[in-house]
C-alpha cells in the first residue's frame, strides 16, 4: 500500500459516492443491490478515515436532485439509510465518531429524521472524527437558504448588508461549523461536481477515479490520499510564497 505521511493528510475529506447503479446494472442486478454494496464501502471509508486521523469526513449520500429518481429507488434509499444509521451507531460510539447532517432535512421523511436525530444526539459528545452526511443536499439550495436567512436579518434590522463578508456568509451555510474540504474524491468516472458544496470547494483539491463506488477499496483510498500529498496548494499565491509559508500547505 502507498505509504502516507500522517502529517499531510486532508483535515477534511469529502466524497461523491457515485456509480452504485451502474455497478449493479453491469452485473444484471437491481440498482438497489448496488446501493447496498455501496453501504459496505461507506463502512470501510469511515473506518479508514477515522483510523488515519482525518478529522472531518463528508459523504454525499443523496442530492436534492435525487428526489427525481423513480419513487421505488428513492424509497429503497431512505430505508437503506435508516438501516445503516441504526446498525452503525454503536460502532460510531466505539470509534468516538460524531454524526452531522447537511442538506434540507425538511424534505426527508419523518422516520428518517427521527433516526438521524437519535444518532446525532447519541454521538453528540464524541470528540473524534466528524462524519457529515449530505442528505437532500444541493449546493445552490444551501446558498439560497443562507441568503434568505441573511436577507431576513437585514429586513428586521439585526444585520447590516455591509457586514456581509465571506466569513459571515460561511457561518450561515449548513457547513458553518466545518472547515472547507481539502480533498474531494468522486468515483465512477464522472468529472463534475453535481451541485455538491459549491461554495466550500473553492480551493479543494479534486480527484476522480473510474472505479464505481461499490468497488472502491482501501488501496484506492490510500492511492488517492497519496496523490493529495503530492500536490502543492497555492491558494492564489506563487509557489515560492507557499514554500516560505509551509504552514499553509495543508491548512
Ligand atoms: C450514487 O450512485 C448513489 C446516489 C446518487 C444515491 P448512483 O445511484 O448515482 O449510481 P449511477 O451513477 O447511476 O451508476
Ligand atoms: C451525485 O451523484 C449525488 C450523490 C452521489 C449522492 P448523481 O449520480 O446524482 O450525479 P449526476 O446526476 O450523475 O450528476
Ligand atoms: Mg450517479
Amino acid at each position: 500500500m502507498t505509504p502516507l505521511d500522517p502529517h499531510k493528510l486532508p483535515v477534511h475529506l469529502a466524497v461523491i459516492m457515485d456509480g452504485n447503479g451502474r455497478w449493479a446494472q453491469q452485473r444484471m442486478l437491481k440498482r438497489i443491490i448496488g446501493h447496498q454494496r455501496g453501504a459496505e464501502t461507506v463502512k470501510m471509508v469511515v473506518e479508514q478515515a477515522s483510523l488515519l486521523g482525518i478529522k472531518y469526513l463528508t459523504l454525499f449520500a443523496f442530492s436534492s436532485e435525487n428526489w427525481s429518481r423513480p419513487a421505488l429507488e428513492v424509497r429503497a434509499l431512505m430505508t437503506l439509510l435508516k438501516k445503516y444509521i441504526r446498525q452503525e451507531t454503536a460502532r460510531m460510539m466505539r470509534k468516538n465518531i460524531r454524526y452531522n447532517v447537511i442538506g434540507n432535512r425538511r424534505e426527508l421523511p419523518d422516520d428518517v429524521n427521527e433516526t438521524l436525530d437519535g444518532a446525532i444526539q447519541k454521538t453528540a459528545e464524541n470528540t473524534g472524527m466528524v462524519l457529515t452526511l449530505a442528505l437532500s443536499y444541493g449546493g445552490r439550495q444551501e446558498l439560497c437558504r443562507a441568503a434568505a436567512r441573511l436577507a431576513e436579518e437585514a429586513v428586521t434590522g439585526t444585520l447590516s448588508p455591509v457586514d456581509i463578508t465571506t466569513e459571515l456568509f460561511n457561518k450561515y451555510l449548513d457547513t458553518g461549523n466545518l472547515p472547507d474540504p481539502d480533498f474531494l474524491i468522486r468515483t465512477s468516472g464522472e468529472m463534475r461536481i453535481s451541485n455538491f458544496l459549491l461554495w466550500q470547494l473553492a480551493y479543494t483539491e479534486l480527484y476522480f477515479t473510474d472505479t464505481n463506488w461499490p468497488d472502491f477499496t482501501i488501496n484506492e483510498l490510500h492511492k488517492a490520499l497519496a496523490d493529495f500529498q503530492s500536490r502543492e496548494r497555492r491558494f492564489g499565491m506563487t509557489g515560492d510564497q507557499i514554500t516560505e509559508r509551509g504552514d499553509l500547505l495543508n491548512a
